[in-house]
């Protein structure tokens, strides 16, 4: 059976979070088309994921259970992803980083080999959700956007190539009518590019 992971990280719900909203209307159309697929979400500030320290260190180095293991195997067997997050200081929340750090283990997610790290997580997909104060897109601070381009690079690193985005620009800069227009327009996006993942 097909399974996917919707990977929020706000802690807010949908009324006050654009992300979240988006994410949710892509998963809803998503569910829709494919009603027997199982879907589970990881609510990232509810799972509390911490940062790693030395005993999670020590435990990847002794070949100890480590705290990241089940994440990383969940992680592995799942064959779609939703990522789902608003652009805060140019990147994710800490807790989404938090959560990468977990599903990052060697062995799991990618290998070390002579030719160099090879990707283990081949023949999957993800979108990435997110909104943003400001706009990013085509202008000359485009680069200093690290949400979607560091999700898009951890993916590419494990083998994730099938990639794909939806994202609210100028959240924090349009008003009235333009808002209005702007994020009708983003929630129909979300829906057609939920229907066809
Ligand atoms: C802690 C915090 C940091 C933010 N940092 C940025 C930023 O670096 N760039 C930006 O364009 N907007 C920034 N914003 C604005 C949010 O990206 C914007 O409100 C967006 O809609 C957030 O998604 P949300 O509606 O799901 O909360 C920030 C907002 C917060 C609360």
């Amino acid at each position: 059976m097909t399974e996917v992971l919707f990977i929020v990280s706000h802690p807010l719900d949908s009324t006050k979070s654009w992300s979240r909203k988006i994410g949710e209307k892509l998963l809803a159309s998503y569910r829709e088309k494919n009603p027997s697929h199982k879907v589970t979400t990881i609510d990232v500030y509810k799972e509390e994921f911490t940062p790693l320290y030395e005993k999670d260190l020590t435990d990847m180095m002794t070949g100890s259970p480590t705290k990241m293991l089940p994440w990383a195997k969940q992680f592995a067997a799942a064959d779609k992803y939703i990522f789902v997050a608003p652009l805060w200081n140019f990147s994710v929340p800490s807790q989404m980083k938090c959560y990468i750090d977990y599903i990052m283990q060697p062995g799991i997610a990618f290998r070390y080999t002579e030719q160099g790290v090879v990707g283990l997580l081949k023949e999957k997909k993800a979108i990435f959700v997110g909104s943003r104060g400001g706009f990013y897109k085509g202008q000359p601070i485009e680069s200093m956007e690290m949400a979607e381009s560091y999700i898009r690079n951890v993916m590419k690193f494990v083998g994730v190539t099938d990639f794909s985005s939806v994202i609210f620009e100028g959240a924090s800069a349009l008003r009235g009518a333009d808002l209005e227009k702007a994020s009708e327009k983003i929630l129909q996006e979300a829906a057609a590019l939920g229907a066809q993942f």
